[in-house]
């Protein structure tokens, strides 16, 4: 595709995505929903951005297990819920009824009108219909030697003594995987066009939002910057989705693009396969979605293994022995304790009780992943990591979401763990850790990174 037509097709989708829409969710009246913070709503949308892991606690501790926010656009209402009962009531709503991808608009400039995360209803589960095989057991297994090949490279380019920023480290290992196992591109000098692409759009500042909200703004830079990185980003996407088509060993090869443009037409012949825009949207939405989280999930694994060296030395033990039940409790308790996304939202389409409260139409009901993973009726001694706990089986059902619930819960879940297991087993067995930074979070994008990026003393295990 030429780097005009890309132009075009980019700027016919900023036209159309809107992020926010205020329809979709007007402010709710405060006698209409559960008691909450009186601050303006900008001050409130820039404490959840910036300062959530102490501003969302705070209020709980306020307002307790049900309480309402007010975000930007014009105070859109959130009731943020902790309960397993409260957040099941969520999950096992009618997706038609609960609208998640109306409440991830704002990404809807980047991803596409098609995007998984974005659409609701019938496309929604025509898409989701669509990519379920490229990440069901069977695909992830497939995709499994290439994710420890890189993981292998990752580990093996470290040096004895070195010290290395876990975050730097791991944020490299996903994107190649995104690249390579996801977008199927191996060949160097290809990879070498889309990483500064890809990177360049994963980049999203909350001021960038602005540029989506006044359109007025992509005629100036940093704006026109981004723009311009996405219009060469989609030109190289269609080249290679249109590339792919013509590739005569389709089967043969291990990666979601090639899985997707596989998928046909189902026994009822009522799904047509994915074409070349939808394609793009969900690239770019996996891109998105699967990239940095999972780095930040390793960042967090690898900075709570340097610093116990009890756990250490049965991380190295499974590690050698291929436990990978243990590698997988790491992983899941690193992310209970610090929550990748603070919190997943639906947006009510008719009336409903939850939490024993009648919401209107518009509401947003949000269940809160760091007030759930914090709970103590659900974690005993919530602030101790402690991976054991996942593998007692006493994690109660709705209280560990960090991949959301229902069905809306993320679709790359299994392929994160399998990726997050591969590249603990890989580093593990090389290395010693030591940590030498702090466990405070800060938000980068959309996710929680550790704010000093985790840095690490590693020595060569012998
Ligand atoms: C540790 C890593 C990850 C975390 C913490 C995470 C978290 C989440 C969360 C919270 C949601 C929203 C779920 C909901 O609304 O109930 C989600 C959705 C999604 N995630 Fe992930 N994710 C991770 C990795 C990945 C990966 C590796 C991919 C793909 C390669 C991916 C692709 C998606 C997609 C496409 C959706 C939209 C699903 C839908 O709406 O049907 N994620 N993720």
């Amino acid at each position: 595709m030429t780097v005009a037509d890309a132009q075009r097709r980019v700027d016919e989708r900023l036209a159309k995505m809107r992020p926010l829409s205020r329809e979709a969710a007007p402010p709710i009246p405060r006698d209409l929903v559960p008691p909450g913070s009186r601050l303006p709503f900008l001050i409130q949308t820039f404490l959840i951005f910036r300062y959530r892991h102490r501003f969302i606690p705070w209020l709980h501790r306020r307002y307790g297990d049900v309480f309402t926010v007010r975000m930007a656009p014009a105070g859109r209402t959130l009731v943020m819920l902790r309960r397993p009962e409260h957040i099941k009531e969520v999950f096992a709503g009618d997706p038609h009824e609960f609208h998640a991808g109306e409440g991830n608009g704002i990404l809807g400039p980047v991803m596409g009108e098609h995007s998984l995360l974005l659409t609701d209803g019938d496309q929604h589960q025509r898409a989701r219909k669509l990519l379920m095989p490229a990440f069901n057991g069977a695909a992830l297994r497939r995709y499994q030697s290439l994710v420890s090949e890189i993981a292998r490279r990752e580990a093996g380019s470290w040096t004895d003594a070195g010290s290395i920023s876990a975050l730097r480290r791991m944020n490299a290992v996903t994107l190649e995987v995104i690249l390579q196992v996801v977008f199927g591109v191996t060949d160097e000098e290809r990879l070498a066009r889309l990483r500064p692409r890809v990177t360049g759009t994963v980049d999203i500042r909350p001021w960038m939002l602005l540029g989506w909200v006044y359109p007025q703004l992509q005629r100036i830079r940093p704006w026109r910057s981004f723009t311009d990185n996405m219009v060469a980003l989609d030109a190289l996407l269609y080249d290679e989705i249109a590339e792919r088509r013509e590739v005569s060993d389709l089967d043969g090869r291990d990666d979601v693009l090639s899985r997707l443009l596989q998928v046909g037409v189902d026994e009822a012949g009522d799904t047509p396969p994915l074409t070349d825009h939808e394609l793009r949207d969900q690239l770019v939405t996996l891109l998105l979605a699967g990239h940095e989280t999972t780095a930040s999930a390793l960042s967090w694994t690898l900075f709570e293994l340097g610093r116990d060296a009890d756990i250490r030395r049965r991380a190295h033990q499974a590690a050698d022995e291929g436990d990978d039940g243990y590698l997988e409790a790491l992983l899941k308790e690193a992310m209970r304790l610090h929550p990748v996304i603070p919190m997943v939202n639906r947006v009510l389409k008719q009336p409903q009780r939850i939490a024993g409260r009648d919401l209107p139409i518009g509401t947003i009901v949000t269940p809160s992943i760091i007030l759930a993973h914090d709970n103590p009726d659900s974690f005993p001694e919530p602030d101790r990591f402690r991976p054991e706990r996942f593998l007692d089986g006493q994690v109660p059902a709705n209280a560990w979401i960090p991949f959301g619930g229902g069905v809306r819960r993320c679709i790359g879940a299994g392929f994160s763990l399998m990726e997050g297991v591969a590249v603990l087993r890989e580093v593990l067995t090389r290395w010693d850790l030591e940590s030498t930074g702090s466990p405070k979070p800060r938000t980068r994008n959309i996710t929680s990174i550790p704010a000093d990026g985790a840095p690490l003393t590693v020595r060569r295990r012998h």
